[in-house]
């Protein structure tokens, strides 16, 4: 089953997150349709709160882009580190559909988190899923990529992102592997 993509705007992306305290049948029923979601849009990352469900859980399945790289679910994540160096990469994302700009962010990070077995995992990513995982986990902390773009950047955005706020402009499934 399909969700609707949430777009700029709606109060969901800006609301907080709550824990998931068990991993169940609905879950799995929910994550099977996330992933679907993010494929019929042809994403590469999608965050709970993208389909209206204020949980803390996200999916990446970065095979499009990345060989050796599959699906992946994140629950209860918990990023405790971030590593020092940075770097730029063009970022969009399907709830903000036609924006891409650049985004600085830390190269690493440290991050727990539960796979849909329940079972926990604290480990250390880089490289290019380390920069998706920012970007969903963001999500998570009502947070969005143009949050981290310049004061003045964001001004030059301002009326696109009306736009989307106002449904004039819709999402899309496009060849740019949204985050
Ligand atoms: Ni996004």
């Amino acid at each position: 089953m399909l969700y609707e993509i949430q777009t700029y705007g709606k109060e969901v992306l800006r609301t907080r997150t709550e824990e998931i305290p068990q991993i169940d049948d609905d879950l799995r029923v929910f994550v099977a349709n996330m992933f679907e979601t993010m494929y019929a849009a042809e994403g590469i990352g999608l965050a709970a709160p993208q389909v209206n469900k204020s949980i803390r859980l996200f999916v990446i399945d970065l095979s499009p882009l990345r060989e050796n790289e599959g699906k992946r679910v994140f629950v209860n994540p918990q990023i405790l580190e971030y590593g020092e160096t940075q770097d730029e990469y063009e970022e969009g994302c399907l709830s903000i559909p036609t924006v891409h700009e650049i985004v600085t962010r830390p190269t690493s990070i440290r991050i727990t988190y539960q796979d849909m077995n329940g079972q926990h995992y604290d480990e250390q990513i880089d490289g290019f899923l380390a920069r998706v995982i920012q970007h969903e986990y963001d999500h998570l902390e009502k947070t969005l990529f143009v949050d981290h773009l310049s004061s003045l950047k964001r001004s030059l955005l301002k009326k696109t992102l009306k736009k989307i706020a106002s449904g004039e402009i819709e999402v899309e499934a496009s060849e740019n592997y949204e985050l």
